[in-house]
């Protein structure tokens, strides 16, 4: 198995089930032009958060980490009308991109972002009673994850989902002798997902036009 091969059939499926449309499209030549890094999730990532939020029935997403807005798109399509969508960016010039694409995408009535480091935006956002969130997606810098996963829980109910992205790291995931901050934070996640009794979750190894990475998924019982 190869990487060409992951892309080949990652294309077919993009092609058939995850197409892009005038809005994605510009959402990332916007990101290109602007000089952000192409991490995005893929089209069929993108897709599948999208269909993770509308099988959950999520009116409110909660998202870290927008980089341009391309997952917030797919996640606010996903928001039935009166839906809200919050996205959490440290990066100024991401953020300003990322509400530029979600203007063009008729989604800033829905769709907010909020600049500042994610631990203070979320502070913020448990101060003003802004949860609970349906919906839960964690992709921002990967050594806060287990902080990130204990808001997540603070701000959902029982029957939110939270994905977090990126949980992998090229396998070194099961090194736990690593000294990478962002294995670390990871399996420090991970084991906070395990041990959570109000917590049922499980992880995905996937293969794309990404390479090899995988989500960790979890629902947040009663
Ligand atoms: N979810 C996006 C990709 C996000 S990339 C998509 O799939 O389209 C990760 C983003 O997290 C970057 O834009 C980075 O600037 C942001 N980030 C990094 N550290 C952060 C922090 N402490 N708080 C909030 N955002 C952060
Ligand atoms: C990186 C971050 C991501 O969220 C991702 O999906 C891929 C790469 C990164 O920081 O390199
Ligand atoms: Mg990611």
């Amino acid at each position: 198995m190869s990487q060409e091969q992951w892309n080949a059939v990652d294309q077919y499926f993009t092609d058939q089930l995850a197409p892009a449309d005038e809005v994605l499209s510009a959402a990332l030549d916007a990101s290109t032009a602007a000089g952000l890094p192409a991490i995005n999730v893929t089209p069929n990532q993108g897709k599948l958060l999208h269909l993770l939020a509308r099988v959950q029935g999520a009116r409110t997403v909660l998202e870290i980490g927008t980089l341009g807005g391309y997952s917030t798109i797919w996640l606010a399509r996903a928001l039935p009308e009166g839906g809200r969508l919050v996205s959490l960016e440290y990066n100024p010039v991401h953020a300003d991109v990322a509400r530029a694409n979600l203007a063009h995408a008729g989604l800033d009535a829905i769709a907010e972002v909020r600049t500042g480091a994610a631990l203070d935006s979320l502070a913020g956002l448990a101060a003003e009673d802004a949860g609970p969130f349906d919906f839960v997606f964690i992709d921002a810098d990967k050594p806060n994850n287990p902080h990130y996963l204990e808001w997540a829980v603070k701000l959902t109910r029982p029957g939110s989902v939270i994905v977090c992205d990126n949980v992998v790291r090229g396998g070194a995931v099961i090194d736990a002798e690593s000294t990478d901050a962002t294995v670390r934070g990871t399996r420090n996640m991970i084991e906070l997902m395990a041990g959570n009794p109000r917590l049922s979750a499980t992880a995905v190894q996937t293969v794309g036009s990404k390479g090899y990475d995988g989500f960790a998924l979890a629902r947040v019982l009663g």
